[in-house]
């Protein structure tokens, strides 16, 4: 069986170390999810981060909320051990869960949940595995509680979708060549290019990128419960989806 490309220290230590170039939008997702949150100083708000990967969205919160207490969720161990590294200074406010966002092994957390975060990561489920998701994110979240998933989403005419991808790849292509991506991950960037762009159309299995449209996820948060689902930020292939619990 292939390792799951998430799994590999190289594959975790490139995107650690270049997702801000990668990903054109990355910071600015990660400025507009630390807007949308507006968690209150005074309470010790739980924040979970779904796929929250190498830490680097729980550091940020966790430096602007100093009440909050933050667990970040993730399959991949060595994402986990860098972000374990990166939060061990805030001790006991931060907690990493190995678990798979599919929920064979559970990875809800005790205590009244305010916040549910995730970047870049719910978009590797496929639809019958997000919409299963959303419904424990709902169940999970305390009464007045927030989804805020900032990630790869797809426009709904195909022409669009391609042209969306293209230009990531272009971006991809750009710096790689500029020398701005080490080497060792531009073997994990072609594999992306291959998969979404190259080929297309091809059907795809959980853990591909999965993509689908806002209003079909929003879809999905209705059907879980949450009485308000909008996208407050959108631009090129990315969103921010935004389900509040009644
Ligand atoms: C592109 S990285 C994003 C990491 C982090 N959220 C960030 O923005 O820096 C995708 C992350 O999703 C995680 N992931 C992918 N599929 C997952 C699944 N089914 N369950 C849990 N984590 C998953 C990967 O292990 C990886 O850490």
């Amino acid at each position: 069986m292939t390792t799951y490309r998430w799994n590999t220290t190289d594959f975790a230590t490139g995107y650690d170390g270049a997702a801000d170039i990668v990903h054109p939008r990355y910071v600015e997702i990660q400025d507009e999810i630390l807007r949308l949150l507006a968690l209150d100083n005074d309470t010790g708000a739980i924040v979970v981060d779904l796929g929250g990967g190498s830490g680097k969205l729980m550091e940020r919160i966790l430096e602007r909320w100093p009440k909050a207490q933050g667990v970040v969720v993730d399959q991949s161990e060595p994402f986990l051990a860098i972000a374990e590294r990166r939060l061990a200074r805030f001790g006991e406010r931060a907690r990493c869960v190995l678990a798979r966002l599919q929920g064979e092994r559970d990875w809800r957390v005790p205590g009244s949940v305010g916040v549910i975060v995730s970047m870049s990561a719910i978009h590797h489920l496929e639809p019958v595995e997000k919409s299963a998701l959303y419904q424990r994110c709902f169940d999970l979240l305390a009464p007045g509680g927030v989804l805020l998933n900032g990630d790869e989403v797809r426009p709904g005419v195909d022409a669009e979708y391609l042209a969306t991808l293209s230009k990531w790849a272009d971006h991809m292509r750009r710096e790689m060549a500029g020398g701005a991506i080490p080497a060792a991950f531009h073997g994990a960037l072609e594999g992306w290019i291959e998969r979404n762009v190259t080929r297309f159309g091809h059907p795809k299995k959980s853990g591909d990128d999965c993509h689908e449209t806002i209003e079909t996820q929003l879809g999905y948060f209705r059907a879980a419960g949450f009485e308000s689902a909008d996208c407050p930020w959108r631009a090129d292939l990315w969103a921010i989806l935004r389900g509040t619990k009644g």
